[in-house]
């Protein structure tokens, strides 16, 4: 018998009290039945971007809200300052120019965080950028970028927007969208909200909410203008994905259950104690600089076979994480602690690890990991961080 663990980030684990409430019968979406379902959903939304703006749900993937940031905000012909620092901030660059603008790259290293410096000198060379396009938690990478920094230099910029790919850097890093100034943040239902893939969620502040009338380029399904508008009648713009609302609704009951601050703490301390664990078993960390709290990515050591590691791993002890990709794959491993994630999965992830790396001839002394992470988690509450 082998369970099946999912430690990568994304998708992840979904928990039973979700399952169960996906469960429900349909019910029709422009029912009295749905409007409360609807309306909760909107005010946790909000308390969980930090902001008082309507956080608008669209039926996509992470990558749909991506696209909406893009198309609703830049014209064919526009500049965009871009954050290039893993396979997501690529992402950004590849939207730019499918739809006609013009991406200014800021290339970043493969495990490093955007220096701020560099994104204030790209602006004011580029006076016409209309936005900076980043990730909070680049999770090919595993790298935070220092987003409060960032929306400083912004914001120091004139009338520039901020858009932060927060799809697994929200509800795991603190990042208050109001307090801070960010423009628009987005993220996706397979992350921290720990749900099915299928929701994508995107908040606009008013400056972009301004911006998103003004922009020439195409678009329909991800017309924002609609969307904004039906939500703020309490109803969506199309089907909404009625089952995933469900879920979504028990999921964030769940988070403000446990209390925000408790899981940005819980995020912060798995994070913590998985780098510990890695660190004492002789691993290089592939970002201990600035590090995500979402997952942890680690240097596969000289003379293992980095894919072998992750299959292994996957066929032999049931445990999903994730590899690297493009240029990084068979070169790291991330293990994620992110969404429904407690210490005792970072244990397992941690135990799994020692056991295949010892099996695949690199020297390790069993429990040294699990120990180094035992001291961390070990004061850390079962209920809440
Ligand atoms: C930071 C980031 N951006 C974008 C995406 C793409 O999201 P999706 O695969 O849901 O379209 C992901 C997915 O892993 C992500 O982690």
């Amino acid at each position: 018998m082998q369970k099946y663990r999912l430690l990568a980030p994304g998708p992840v684990t979904v928990p039973e009290r979700v399952l169960l409430a996906m469960a429900r019968p349909m019910i029709h979406h422009r029912s009295p039945e749905f409007l409360p379902v609807l309306e909760e959903i909107r005010e946790n939304l909000r308390r969980l971007f930090q902001t008082t703006q309507d956080v608008l749900i669209l039926a996509s993937s992470g990558t749909g809200a991506m696209e909406a940031a893009v198309s609703n905000l830049v014209s064919p012909g526009d500049q965009a300052v871009v954050v290039r620092g893993g396979k997501f901030g690529e992402r950004w660059a590849e939207l730019c120019t499918a739809y006609g603008a013009e991406p200014i790259c800021i290339d970043v290293e493969w495990g490093q965080a955007v220096d701020p410096s560099a994104v204030r000198k790209a602006l004011e060379q580029n006076p016409d950028a209309k936005a900076l396009y980043v990730q909070a938690s680049e999770t090919s990478t595993g790298v935070y970028h220092p987003i409060r920094e960032l929306a400083q230099v912004v914001r120091e910029q004139g009338n520039r927007l901020i858009v932060v790919d927060a799809i697994s850097g929200l509800g795991v890093h603190d990042m208050p969208m109001d307090e801070w100034g960010l423009d628009v943040v987005l993220s996706g239902s397979q992350k921290s909200f720990m749900l099915p893939p299928g929701l994508a969620f995107i908040a606009l502040s008013e400056r972009a909410q301004a911006a998103i009338q003004e922009s020439q380029s195409p678009r329909y399904y991800f017309d924002l203008r609609k969307v904004l508008k039906a939500q703020a009648g309490n109803q969506t713009a199309y089907t909404p994905a009625v089952s995933l609302l469900f879920g979504l609704r028990e999921s964030l009951a769940m988070v403000f259950e446990e209390g925000l601050e408790n899981v940005f703490r819980r995020h912060a301390t798995l994070s913590k104690a998985t780098r510990a664990a890695m660190r004492a078993l002789g691993l290089k960390l592939f970002a201990p600089d600035s590090p995500s709290y979402a997952c942890t990515a680690v240097w596969v050591p000289d003379g293992i076979d980095g894919k072998a590691l992750t299959k292994r791993l996957r066929d032999e002890y049931g445990i999903t994480i994730a590899g690297g990709q493009n240029q990084m794959a068979g070169k790291i491993f991330c293990v994620a602690h992110l969404g429904y994630v407690d210490r005792f999965d970072v244990i397992t992830a941690v135990a799994a690890i020692e056991m295949l790396l010892g099996e695949m001839g690199y020297p390790v002394k069993l429990g040294e990991g699990m120990r180094a992470a035992s001291e961390i988690l070990k004061d850390m509450p079962a209920k809440g961080a």
